[in-house]
């Protein structure tokens, strides 16, 4: 079998006496996209750092393209991209000086530095700020360029921690857009974020953490598999609530019914997709339908199913 890009066995961070990241294991294979999705303080930085050699860990393994952090950390980092959270610019810097400054700490031959910044900064779109400081770029163009920094070696692994943090919505779709043509170029992409919806579309797997624990790691497809073949119908009725409740949960084509503020929910059977007998059970049965409508599944609300109940 082929080696995984990045392979975390029991991977565990302390610091003092605080668990930070907990047994944390990972696979990653050529071309992924791992979304590793996680509130502030959930332990995603942590880990980065570690996978990047930057961090040690308290106990535990990770492999990148099977060196091991501990054993062969120069190797890794010749391969890897990390890009951090929060970084700084310099003042007085040009941003193409800037990136022909990361492209000589990476060795990179003088003749060929140029070459090499300009194709990056084309990459990232900023090649018309190529003359400007860095420093007065706007934040999303800061982020460009700090993607820009991490590729001038041309790893083939990346890192990326909150890339699109602080960003508007326009500076958004741009770095999602930039992690796409990534993807295409066959990186194996990192991407850590607090918020779900902003990389659903783009990895083919998910990670979510929580409280330095990885409670759920997939792949999207699978997760959109089984989510889709159990299909939610919202369920309101105008008079007594809890018979209708128990009306539908007697049906055989339902699997599971809450109620709250909200109505019914009932969950259906793996496979059940036409529930129509059910609406004309209830309206036969005298009830007042005020709604009756299957809950769009997208990849958020698909993992706030999977992670009900597993956080607080
Ligand atoms: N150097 C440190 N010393 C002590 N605690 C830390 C340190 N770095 C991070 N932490 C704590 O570890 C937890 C995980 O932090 P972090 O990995 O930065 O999370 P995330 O990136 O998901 O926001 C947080 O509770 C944070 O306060
Ligand atoms: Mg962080």
């Amino acid at each position: 079998m082929a080696q995984h890009v990045i392979r975390a066995v029991g991977l565990n961070k302390k610091y003092g006496t605080f668990h930070a990241v907990k047994s944390l294991d990972l696979e990653l294979d050529e071309g992924d996209v791992f979304g590793f999705i996680g509130p502030n303080g959930a332990g995603k930085t942590t880990t980065m750092r570690m996978l990047a050699t930057l961090l040690d860990p308290t106990s535990g393994e990770a492999y990148v393209c099977g060196h091991s952090i501990y054993q062969r950390p120069r190797e890794i980092r010749r391969l890897v991209g990390y890009m951090p959270d929060f970084f700084g610019v310099y003042d007085d810097m040009k941003v193409i000086e800037y990136l022909e400054f990361f492209a000589a700490t990476y060795r990179i031959a003088p003749e060929k530095r140029i070459d090499i910044c300009e194709r990056v900064l084309d990459l990232v779109d900023l090649m018309f700020k190529r003359d400007n400081l860095a420093n007065t770029l706007s934040r999303g163009q800061t982020q460009r360029l700090g993607l820009a920094r991490v590729l001038v070696h041309d790893p083939q692994v990346l890192l990326l921690d909150e890339p699109a943090s602080g960003l508007d919505p326009r500076a958004r779709i741009k770095i999602r857009e930039l992690i796409k043509r990534l993807r295409d170029m066959g990186k194996t992409i990192m991407v850590s974020s607090h918020i779900l919806p902003e990389l659903a579309d783009i990895c083919n797997k998910v990670g979510i953490i929580e409280r330095g624990e990885l409670i759920v790691n997939e792949r999207v497809s699978e997760v959109m598999q089984r989510i889709r073949s159990a299909a939610v119908l919202r369920i309101s009725v105008r008079n007594d609530l809890q018979r209708a409740a128990q009306l539908i949960e007697a049906s055989p084509m339902v699997d599971r019914v809450e109620t709250d503020h909200d109505g019914i929910k009932a969950t259906l059977v793996a496979g059940e997709e036409d529930y129509s007998a059910l609406a004309k059970q209830l309206v036969d049965a005298g009830f007042a339908l005020q709604r009756f409508q299957e809950e769009e599944m997208n990849l958020e609300t698909a993992f706030m199913h999977l992670t009900e109940g597993v956080s607080a």
